[in-house]
């Protein structure tokens, strides 16, 4: 087992282990002695291979358990799908020593998280991720969030949780689309600070050593997050390739997934960056990598096109924008760039 602690507003553990699912109520009562009732988050496809399993374990723990299962996907991230979880928790009169676990990917973890964090003006959670995203990026770091008709992750709040348990062995009935969105992911930490990662991704199959990945993706993270909890400097770092992606996302209807448009927007910010004199050129490699975990790395919209969500973006203010910038492989820093050069910036990596 690999055991990282995040030290931030609060302090916790993250736990990396295979069928770690079968001790999570162990693992929680050892840090959660006087909690009675546990609401468990999660989504109906999550809740039909992995529920059973995290409720019994929970039971046998002595917890009191419920369930809130909602329909899986990006759509039920909203403020109307937490309505009915909040209630329920008041109806069963929920106290601040009770908790909520989040069973499931980056959605579950974002509105599980979110609730706790309104419930009772903040109740603690566990985060337990089941997609390869979840467990190298959104189940850590305290981003909560729920989508709103204007755009993705709108309202939110920091609520960090108390305990991530990543039981890696759950990655394994994942749909291959959604394991190589977070592999868009365990690349992009590759190229902010760990070459020897990405040395390793080019010349091994992921797969086969998530027991050692997920731990050096999770120190990455670590990383950022303690060095700037509420996202306003280093932190931001972590946005590398997603400036971009957010407009792929959008102007694509959301038929270019997350992982594809981060895919995008990463070797066009190598491509963009080097020809602009601002970093070594590292396009092949990064391309040659995420094309080796089956993602998409040619834009299919126009500079102008891009750039125009990107300035009509309702969370941009003033007249520059941060941008991630990869120096070299294990190294990037950021650059504010007038929002007028942007449209040109993109122009050469994407045309
Ligand atoms: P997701 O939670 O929708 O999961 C993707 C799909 O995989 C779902 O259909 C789910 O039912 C299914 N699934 C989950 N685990 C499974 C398993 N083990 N086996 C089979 N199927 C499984 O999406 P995601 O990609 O995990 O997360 C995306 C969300 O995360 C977005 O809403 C994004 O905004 C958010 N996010 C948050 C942060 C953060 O820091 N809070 C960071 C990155 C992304
Ligand atoms: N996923 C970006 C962050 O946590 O800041």
């Amino acid at each position: 087992m690999s055991t990282i602690t995040i030290e931030v507003s609060k302090k916790y553990d993250i736990l990396v282990e295979e069928n770690l699912l079968r001790r999570s109520g162990e693992e929680i009562r050892a840090r959660f002695p006087k909690a009675e009732q546990i609401m468990v988050v999660t989504d109906d496809t999550v809740d039909g291979l992995y529920g059973e399993r995290v409720c019994e374990s929970l039971g046998r723990a002595g917890f009191v358990v419920h369930k809130y299962v909602f329909p899986h996907g990006e759509m039920s991230k909203t403020f109307a799908m937490m309505v009915p979880l909040v209630e329920r928790m008041a109806e069963l009169a929920m106290t601040r020593s009770d908790l909520i676990v989040a069973l499931g990917g980056g959605v579950t973890g974002d509105m599980a998280g979110f609730a706790a964090a309104i419930y009772l003006r903040g109740i603690d959670f566990v985060q337990i991720p089941t997609t390869l995203l979840s467990a190298v990026d959104s189940s850590v770091g305290g981003k909560t969030a729920v989508d709103l008709t204007a755009g993705k992750n709108l309202a939110g709040v920091f609520h960090q949780p108390v305990l991530v348990l990543c039981d890696y062995s759950t990655l394994h009935s994942l749909p291959e689309e959604e394991f190589s969105t977070g592999m868009a992911e365990v690349i992009k930490h590759a190229v902010l600070m760990d070459p020897e990662l990405f040395t390793f991704l080019e010349a091994n199959d992921a797969k086969a050593h998530l027991g050692e990945i997920i731990p050096k993706n999770l120190i990455i993270k670590r990383a950022h997050v303690m060095a700037d909890e509420f996202d306003t400097g280093k932190r931001q770092l972590l946005n590398l390739g997603h400036t971009l992606a957010h407009a792929v996302e959008k102007l694509s209807d959301y038929e270019i997934n997350h992982g594809n448009a981060v895919a995008i927007g990463l070797a066009a910010i190598c491509k963009a960056a080097h020809a602009d004199g601002l970093a070594e050129d590292i396009t092949d490699r990064v391309i040659f990598l995420l094309k080796k975990c089956g993602l998409q790395t040619e834009c299919p919209f126009t500079a102008a096109e891009a750039v125009g969500v990107l300035l009509n973006d309702k969370k941009r203010s003033g007249q520059t924008i941060n941008l991630a910038i990869p120096k070299r492989i294990g190294e990037c820093y950021l650059y504010k760039m007038n929002v007028d050069r942007l449209e040109e910036f993109y122009r050469s990596a994407i045309g």
